[in-house]
């Protein structure tokens, strides 16, 4: 936490030193939205608003890093952005490859491991080739990793999953006794050596997950902010932090807070028996 506070400027001190080092969330998912609007609301181009995410994109890296998570996923492109219109798919792509060129330096300064999700085969052969060399560039690298999900759905990456088990079976002969299991498929997934987010962030306001690491945010805690994502700043991801701190996640159990009990064996014996009484047949 010593090092985030060299890094960030006083002003957001209060909320980085409000922060539990003990609880961080190991992975943050990010669902990167509102760009379109931002550039609206200024009477500039679509592509102005994707422009302009750049510069949250650097930041929310640096901080992460400095925060000391594992993984930071960001929804960069997904398969359906592609019915958007060709200039502004071009602008997009263009915007990865400048954003690869220019980060390079001060990923490999922070020690930050760059990966890729999605379809990638699909992605224009320049940009293919760039990002391929940055990800070779920092793959020894053991800080944070930066996940970036590239023309990614998340039931085509199931679908995608299933597919590579069903082939290796019919090579390796096993198809016959095959029987899929939830590990089985989480580790056939893009984000197989990954842990699940613990916090899904989305920004501008849309309560919707889009298609985005549909397996992996089962116990997800989810954050959505009205912050349209070019305004999304470093005090935006830690109240995003902050706000995750105070969840109570329960994986499906019971609360370990102060308000409930930590195991079902916990429960008072007379709550027990009061409900025993009260189903008894009479
Ligand atoms: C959604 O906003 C955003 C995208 C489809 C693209 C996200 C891209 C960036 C943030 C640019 C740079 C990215 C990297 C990794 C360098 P929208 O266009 O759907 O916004 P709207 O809902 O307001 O129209």
């Amino acid at each position: 936490m010593k090092a985030l506070l060299e890094f960030i400027p006083p002003e957001d001190w209060d909320l980085a030193q409000a922060i539990d080092a003990a609880r961080l969330p190991a992975h943050i998912a990010i669902i990167m939205d509102g760009n379109g609007r931002w550039a609206r609301r200024r009477r500039l181009p679509r592509v102005a608003g994707h422009q302009a995410g750049v510069g949250p994109v650097r930041s929310t890296v640096e901080m992460c890093s400095h925060l000391g998570l594992r993984v930071l996923t960001l929804y960069a492109f997904s398969l359906e952005n592609w019915k958007r219109p060709r200039t502004e798919v071009d602008t997009l792509w263009r915007l990865l490859g400048y954003y690869l060129r220019q980060e390079l330096p001060d990923l490999q300064k922070n020690d930050i491991r760059l990966q890729a999700i999605g379809r990638l085969e699909a992605l224009p052969p320049l940009v293919r080739r760039e990002l391929e060399s940055a990800v070779a560039a920092t793959a020894n690298n053991r800080g944070l990793l930066v996940n970036l999900a590239i023309n990614y759905s998340g039931r085509a990456e199931i679908v995608d999953a299933v597919n590579s088990i069903l082939e290796i079976a019919r090579l390796d002969g096993s198809i016959g006794s095959l029987k899929l299991d939830e590990e089985l498929i989480s580790s056939n997934l893009y984000t197989a050596v990954f842990p699940d987010p613990d916090l899904l962030i989305r920004t501008s306001g849309e309560m919707r997950i889009s298609n985005f690491l549909l397996w992996q945010i089962a116990y997800a805690e989810l954050y959505v902010t009205e912050t349209l994502w070019p305004d999304f700043t470093r005090r935006d991801l830690l109240l995003a932090i902050l706000e995750y701190q105070k969840r109570d996640r329960r994986y499906g159990g019971l609360s370990t807070g102060p308000e409930g009990p930590r195991h079902v064996h916990d429960v008072p014996k007379t709550d027990d028996e009061a409900l025993i009484e009260m189903l008894r047949p009479s």
